[in-house]
């Protein structure tokens, strides 16, 4: 994997599985990472390769749950993030993935209280020594390229020392989140400390906060790499330099979640934060959104029933 002047879709629970990194990779991101996963529900799935849709789906064992599909077409671009407070579990369900995925990244960012109360996310930030002990056996035991996820600890000193623990630890690109643990998603975010970062290590720092824009990549320029969560989100051709619509991306999005049969929840989420973000979850769309039980409702709901017919069918 090479980090040098990518831009990069951050890892979004929910929102991150494949139809939509796919929409993402096809506005021009370059690295993709797919939504958080925990180490224990990986070691519980199986690896199936799904000939129907093309992909390879890790199914949750003695049900029908994909926690995580993939495709060829994504396999160079595409990163598995994993929530973990454990070496051996991390590498257990690392290893599952291992030849389907690009990179594997550890999520060490999370302020969620399920996280951090199970030792994983933001829990890790101040614990160094597990840090370099899960870095270290996933690099020993595994090709892929591995790197990891922080926040911005108390003072810019404290972040810069905990990336050069990490940088020896031996990943390969180090992207750092510029908000503190407490900070809201409303608060700005600190280019500046992301900067400090960057200029203390010599691997490749990913940059990620507040990239709205286009033109923001630009902006935040300095670190290698620049990642994006919200704006890719409520928009996923921010990738391209040419923006498109919000209402044709949405449609572009649910052709890609009928094409990988998308679990309908995860569409609607996703819509769901698009629309709220636009528009209101009040209105008539929003509120069909809600009440669809599958995705042939999503695809109605967009003009999108044809396709959805026409997929089914050559499926059959
Ligand atoms: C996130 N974020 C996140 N981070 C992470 O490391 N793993 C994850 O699974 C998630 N999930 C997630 C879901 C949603 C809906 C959002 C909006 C955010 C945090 C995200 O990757 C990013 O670090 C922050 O959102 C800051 O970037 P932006 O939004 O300012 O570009």
């Amino acid at each position: 994997m090479e980090y040098k002047n990518k831009h990069v879709l951050a890892p979004m629970v929910r929102v991150g599985t494949l139809p939509f990194r796919l929409l993402a990779a096809q506005y021009g991101a370059d690295i993709t990472y797919g939504e958080e996963i925990i180490d224990h529900k990986m070691i519980k799935c199986d690896r199936h390769i799904n000939e129907y849709l093309g992909t390879t789906d890790f199914v949750e064992r003695g049900t029908e749950n994909v926690v995580f599909r993939t495709c060829p077409e994504e396999r160079n671009r595409v990163v598995f993030q994993m929530g973990t407070s454990n070496a051996v579990r991390a590498l257990t369900a690392a290893q599952l993935v291992s030849k389907d995925v690009a990179a594997i990244d550890i999520n060490m960012g999370c302020p969620k209280s399920f996280s951090i109360s199970g030792g994983m996310g933001a829990a890790l930030l101040s614990k160094p020594e597990l840090i370099h002990d899960i870095i270290t056996t996933l690099k020993r035991n595994l090709d892929n390229t591995i790197t990891c996820k922080i926040r911005l600890l108390k003072s810019s000193e404290d972040t810069v020392e905990l990336a050069r623990r990490i940088e020896k630890a031996g990943v390969s690109a180090l992207a750092v989140h510029g908000r503190r643990v407490p900070d809201r998603p409303r608060d700005p975010a600190k280019w500046d400390e992301i900067a400090d970062v960057v200029a203390a290590l010599s691997i490749p720092v990913i940059a990620n906060g507040d990239v709205f824009e286009y033109e923001d990549f630009e902006r935040i320029k300095g670190a290698t790499c620049v990642m994006v969560a919200r704006g890719a989100l409520w928009n996923a051709s921010i990738f391209s330099p040419s923006k498109s619509s919000w209402e044709d991306v949405k449609r572009e999005y649910v052709r890609q979640c009928i094409l990988w049969d998308n679990d309908v929840k995860s569409t609607k989420h996703t819509l769901k934060e698009m629309i709220a973000h636009y528009s209101s979850l009040e209105l008539a769309e929003g509120k069909a959104v809600i009440k669809s039980a599958n995705t042939e409702n999503v695809a109605r709901i967009y003009g999108e029933e044809d396709y959805y017919l026409q997929v089914s069918m050559n499926r059959s």
